[in-house]
């Protein structure tokens, strides 16, 4: 059996595709320091290590026996990530270092990586594609830019990997088993579904004068569940021989923050008024990627494309669990 590890497999995206990975027949471990995620989180099937991606003994004791690594584990607070630089440089490219290092000492050369669409930064076209420049405006973009480039050095010594690019990442698995659950919840997705749900009488909204369709930025969010399922498709092309290369995942449309407000309403049946809070600094007014190559390589496209069906299952989510996972 194909036996995969999972780095940040506690955290929310790690521990929806852990459990997908051992739906679809693959065997898993998790790597996790459990400082961001969740115990509960992690299917039981799964063996855990509690340790650190930048620990040499718990790396060796997670790939013991493993395939192939899906890397998630790392920080990922934009506004944390510019009060910190130095913690986010050190989590998320200098300790998985280690992690690679012993990936080549073992033979484990297949390597799929959870970047993210901030590498790119304020785009000079949209829908931005793989080859597009990339200028990070944040420390948590750069942070992950500085490890891609670890991975392109890594490739020189025979690791082979997919490194996937994407923006927000919203939804839950269908049944409210698992879902998002960050403390402090900074995404607009599980935020207004929280103040609906809490009754409150204001929903707040950055920016109303964007060159947009109705003024408010536009971004590219996709279900967790399709992002598991590009995950595990990374695996099997590595796994078939495939070559290593970089995909953007992405929805390939744009819904406006207006248009979630809308559609959280409608799925909730809740109403709140919306007020607009002045732009944040260096928020682009679109940000949708291109995700042809990971269609055309890969053969992955997004099963849940409407916004009320990703917000669907994120409510489901929050009714379930009001506290997450505690
Ligand atoms: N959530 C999004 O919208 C989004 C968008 C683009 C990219 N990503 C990327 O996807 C990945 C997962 O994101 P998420 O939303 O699930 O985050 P998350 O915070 O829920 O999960 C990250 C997990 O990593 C663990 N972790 C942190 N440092 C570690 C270390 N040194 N060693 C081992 N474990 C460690 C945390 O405990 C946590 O469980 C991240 O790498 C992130 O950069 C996320």
């Amino acid at each position: 059996m194909t036996k995969v590890l999972v780095t940040g497999g506690a955290g929310y995206i790690g521990s929806i595709t852990t459990r997908t990975l051992l739906d679809s027949g693959y065997e898993c471990v998790v790597l996790d320091t459990l400082e961001r995620g969740w115990k509960e989180a992690v299917d039981p099937r799964a063996r855990m290590v509690v340790g650190s991606v930048g620990s040499r003994e718990a790396v060796a004791d997670a790939l013991d026996g493993c395939d192939a690594v899906i890397h998630m584990a790392g920080y990922i607070e934009v506004a944390e990530s510019q009060r910190i630089p130095d913690v986010y440089f050190r989590v998320n490219a200098v300790e998985p270092a280690v992690l690679l290092a012993e990936m080549l000492r073992r033979g484990v050369r297949a390597l799929v990586f959870s970047s993210t669409a901030a590498v790119y930064g304020e785009p000079d076209r949209v829908p931005i594609a793989e080859d597009d420049p990339t200028e990070p405006v944040n420390a948590y973009g750069a942070s992950k830019l500085a490890f891609e480039r670890r991975i392109v050095e890594a490739e020189q010594e025979g690791l082979r990997a997919v490194r996937f690019r994407y923006f927000n990442v919203a939804g839950a698995m269908p049944d409210a088993s698992l879902g998002e659950a960050h403390d402090p919840e900074t995404h607009i997705i599980p935020r207004l579904l929280s103040a609906l749900r809490d009754d409150a009488e204001h929903l707040e909204i950055f920016g109303r004068e964007f060159p947009t369709r109705d003024g408010t930025c536009v971004r590219d969010y996709l279900h967790v569940c399709d992002l598991a399922d590009a995950h595990i498709r990374g695996v099997e092309h590595l796994l078939d021989g495939g070559a290593g290369a970089v995909f953007n995942l992405g929805n390939g449309v744009g819904f406006s923050n207006l248009e979630v407000v809308e559609a959280c309403r409608r799925v909730t049946g809740r109403e709140a008024e919306v007020i607009f809070g002045p732009p944040r600094p260096g928020d682009p007014a679109v940000l949708v990627a291109s995700s042809d190559r990971a269609r055309d390589v890969l053969g992955w496209q997004p099963a849940r494309t409407s916004i009320d069906e990703i917000v669907e299952d994120a409510w489901r989510w929050h009714l379930a669990r009001p506290t997450g996972y505690r």
